[in-house]
């Protein structure tokens, strides 16, 4: 939600670079933020036949019940350690599944240590993270698995964090590690709330801070504008990262209805009916439908939560309760 100061050296590189290509109506890269907080047909329209989104992640370790059934050929389940756990629980449930033939090849660190909970982020000390990671995630490297350094927020404590987070790493000698080693990773894990120059800015600190590394965006849209500016800045995020090759994938944070954002009522891929938007259909590859994200009838949030939930706040206090259980 943090909007840092934009770099005009880096803003000019990138309207330099901007090409008018065509948009892309298909990436191996696409994935899914899953955030399932309306009915439950709602989730069908991601993995539907035709989708254009290859994989997802759901803040959790273990595959969500409406994609159980799915190979990771057909949607690919990308696992995420949310926060701190005492033990290896993360690490036991990833080999656990590999061990039944699920064929994981990548996995998420926390999601925002460096943001506050009620905003989802986990909070997390460098310090702790890092005995966290030494125990869970940086075993799985040898395996095979693909690890994705903490996804931190937009903001611009989450390189120093990090840095320190890794500083950290290094001076541990333990659990499965044979002496002081640093940690590794594949690639950094990025969000970003807000314009299209401002994400160019910040995928930009990110490449200076870890140069030549992957970057994966899992969390992005320009919150709380009108819809011709968010569909502006979905179209041409979309076509940036399908065409950086120092983009590994991406995550478009939308895929619910209207009225549960957090993050305005237009970034929405789902209007408060259940129907796609013109952004739902582009993202599964399909064309405009022309639905207002806003039209539709709104369930009573405070029936379905409990009394004082605000719908504005309902998405990442879902995903705090729901992962909570986790801890
Ligand atoms: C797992 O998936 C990766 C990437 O798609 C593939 O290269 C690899 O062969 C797969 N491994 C197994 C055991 O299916
Ligand atoms: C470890 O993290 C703490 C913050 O949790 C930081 O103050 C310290 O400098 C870090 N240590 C190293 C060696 O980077
Ligand atoms: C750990 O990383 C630091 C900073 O990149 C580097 O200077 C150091 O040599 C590394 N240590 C080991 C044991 O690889
Ligand atoms: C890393 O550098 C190589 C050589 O310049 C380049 O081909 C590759 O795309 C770079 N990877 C990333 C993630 O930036
Ligand atoms: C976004 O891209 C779609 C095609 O994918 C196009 O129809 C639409 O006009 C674009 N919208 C904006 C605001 O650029
Ligand atoms: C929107 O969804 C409702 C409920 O599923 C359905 O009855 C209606 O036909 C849909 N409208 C459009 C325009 O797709």
């Amino acid at each position: 939600m943090h909007r840092p100061s934009l770099s005009a050296g880096l803003l000019l590189a990138v309207i330099l670079n901007i090409h008018s290509t065509s948009a892309q109506t298909s990436s191996p890269k696409r994935g899914l933020v899953s955030v399932p907080v309306g009915p439950a047909s709602d989730e069908r329209n991601w993995d539907r036949p035709g989708s254009s989104i290859t994989w997802y992640y759901n803040y959790k370790a273990e595959p969500s019940q409406f994609y159980a059934d799915k190979t990771q050929e057909e949607f690919g389940f990308v696992p995420m350690l949310w926060g701190a756990t005492s033990g290896t629980d993360f690490y036991d449930s990833v080999t656990a599944q590999i061990k039944a033939g699920r064929n994981i090849t990548h996995v998420l660190g926390f999601n925002e240590p460096d943001g506050p909970t009620q905003y989802g982020g986990s909070n997390i000390l460098p310090s702790v993270a890092a005995s966290v990671w030494v125990k869970n995630i940086e075993p799985l490297a040898a395996l095979g698995v693909k690890l994705g350094l903490p996804g931190t927020t937009g903001g611009w404590g989450g390189v120093p964090w990090l840095q320190q987070f890794l500083g950290n790493c290094s001076q541990i000698v333990s659990a499965g590690l044979p002496e002081k080693k640093n940690c590794t990773y594949d690639f950094v894990n990025l969000h970003w709330y807000g314009n299209f120059e401002g994400l160019a800015s910040h995928m930009g600190t990110y490449a200076a801070a870890f140069p030549n590394v992957t970057q994966w965006i899992t969390e992005y849209a320009l919150d709380n504008q009108d819809l011709q500016a968010t569909q502006q800045f979905f179209n041409m995020s979309m076509e940036y990262f399908d065409r950086l090759e120092s983009v590994g994938r991406y995550s478009y944070f939308g895929a619910f209805r209207s009225q549960y954002s957090n993050v305005g009522p237009n970034v929405v891929m789902l209007n408060n009916d259940g129907n796609l938007t013109d952004i739902g259909s582009w993202y599964l590859g399909g064309s405009a439908t022309g639905i207002d994200p806003q039209s539709g009838t709104k369930v009573n949030v405070g029936a379905r939560s409990g009394a004082g939930a605000s719908a504005a706040v309902l998405v990442a206090t879902w995903i705090t309760v729901w992962v909570s259980t986790l801890l």
